[in-house]
């Protein structure tokens, strides 16, 4: 018999092709009273029998009985589990915790987390579903506007650990989205306005979009839809509110459906983000998360104008938008520059000499995925702007 040489390693070094086409299949059902069908859109899509049910405590119990309700109607095994408010929603402990339920409770992977809340009740869920079992069902009802307009839509999941925010996670779609606008009678206002101050940023990322991706948007801006039915103030009955919900993620599906992980397109979404991360983290989050967006927002503009990508016109077209909606669009007084300086330019997490800056370019509606600014020149520019 031959005797067979002995394996050797050399030559081994190699490449293997596959497929990247992204299995993306994100659904998204939308309108007022679709919580009442949760538990009929739970069976079209096949999930098991038993569902684990997370909320967080101070979500009005009435959201809470229509969806247990629609649950049990489908005769659905459900393991109820409570949150704390806030982020320590997303952590460590809070994520085992769901682990060891569905444990104990004999989950497969045919079976479902079914997250209802904020942003984040979404990403704890989402985080637990994409890992238990290498990957359950997952259905998110998103409960603030921000987490209808951006949170929940997307695939982005994670919790905090102790040194930042939403630094463990990964990209995981749920099966559904089950987005009713009803549930924002209940929100308060300070909520409201924060996710309108994220929707403001759809406004401006528009053209972009439409010239990228699939969405095709209406003859009319969003800008100046925004100013003609929200002059009057933010409330949740503006009969306007669903279609502008139902616009947004439209965009923002369509965003995520060309560039599902962030490798360019996708970062259009983070126009007012740079600033904005940096404000949250020196109030120690004391400035609501759409507010910082909208003030980051303006500070973009600016800094398109002194670069010369934009006409001063541009920038004042902004203010007066968000002073229209009674937005804020100015850092507030008080904050101490050189700690916005150190979290916006020169962050440890950053690499390089530059930071990848999302900034509007020729009309607002337009932006440039590709420009770099030097951190010298973005801190010189942090403290210039804020000096009057
Ligand atoms: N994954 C993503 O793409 C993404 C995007 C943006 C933000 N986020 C995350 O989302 C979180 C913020 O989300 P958020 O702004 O929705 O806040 P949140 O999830 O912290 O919720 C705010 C509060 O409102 C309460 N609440 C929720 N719905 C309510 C309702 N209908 N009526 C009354 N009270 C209600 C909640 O119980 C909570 O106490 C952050 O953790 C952020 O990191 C994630």
């Amino acid at each position: 018999m031959r005797r067979h040489a002995k394996p050797s390693h050399k030559d081994q070094v190699y490449t293997m092709l596959l497929n990247s086409t992204t299995p993306l299949r994100t659904r998204v059902d939308f309108g007022p009273t679709v919580r009442h069908r949760t538990g009929d859109i739970l069976r079209q899509v096949e999930c098991g029998k038993r569902v684990l049910l997370l909320h967080q405590t101070s979500l009005p119990q009435k959201w809470l009985d229509d969806l247990r309700a629609s649950l049990d109607r489908q005769n659905f095994d459900v393991s109820l589990h409570t949150l704390p408010d806030g982020e320590e929603a997303k952590s460590l402990e809070q994520l085992t915790g769901c682990w060891e339920i569905m444990q104990s409770k004999e989950f497969t992977r045919a079976d479902s987390v079914v997250a209802i809340g904020g942003g984040a009740v979404s990403d704890l869920g989402g985080f637990c579903a994409a890992s238990y079992l290498r990957g359950i069902n997952l259905f998110l009802l998103p409960t603030t506007l921000l987490a209808q307009v951006d949170a929940s839509i997307g695939g982005k999941t994670g919790i905090n650990l102790r040194a930042g925010k939403n630094l463990a996670g990964s990209f995981y779609f749920p099966q559904s989205v089950i987005v009713d606008p009803e549930f924002l009678t209940t929100l308060p206002a300070r909520e409201f306005r924060s996710g309108m101050g994220e929707i403001v940023k759809y406004a401006f990322i528009e053209d972009t979009i439409a010239e990228s991706t699939d969405y095709k948007r209406s003859p009319a801006p969003l800008a100046r839809a925004l100013a003609d039915n929200f002059s009057a103030g933010l409330s949740a009955d503006n009969p306007f509110l669903a279609p502008l919900i139902s616009i947004c993620i439209q965009m923002k599906l369509a965003v995520v459906l060309k560039d599902p992980f962030e490798t360019r397109l996708r970062r259009c979404l983070n126009l007012g983000h740079t600033l904005g991360h940096g404000l949250e983290k020196v109030t120690s989050y004391g400035i609501s998360h759409g507010e910082a967006v909208t003030i980051g927002t303006v500070f973009a503009f600016k800094l398109a104008v002194s670069k010369g990508m934009i006409a001063e016109a541009e920038l004042q077209k902004v203010e007066h938008l968000l002073k229209t909606m009674q937005l804020p669009y100015d850092v507030p007084a008080g904050i101490d520059v050189e700690k916005l300086v150190q979290a916006v330019a020169f962050d440890k997490k950053r690499t390089g000499a530059g930071i990848k800056y999302v900034l509007p370019e020729k009309d607002s509606g337009k932006v440039s995925l590709d420009t770099t600014v030097p951190v010298d020149e973005l801190a010189d520019f942090i403290r210039a702007s804020l000096a009057h």
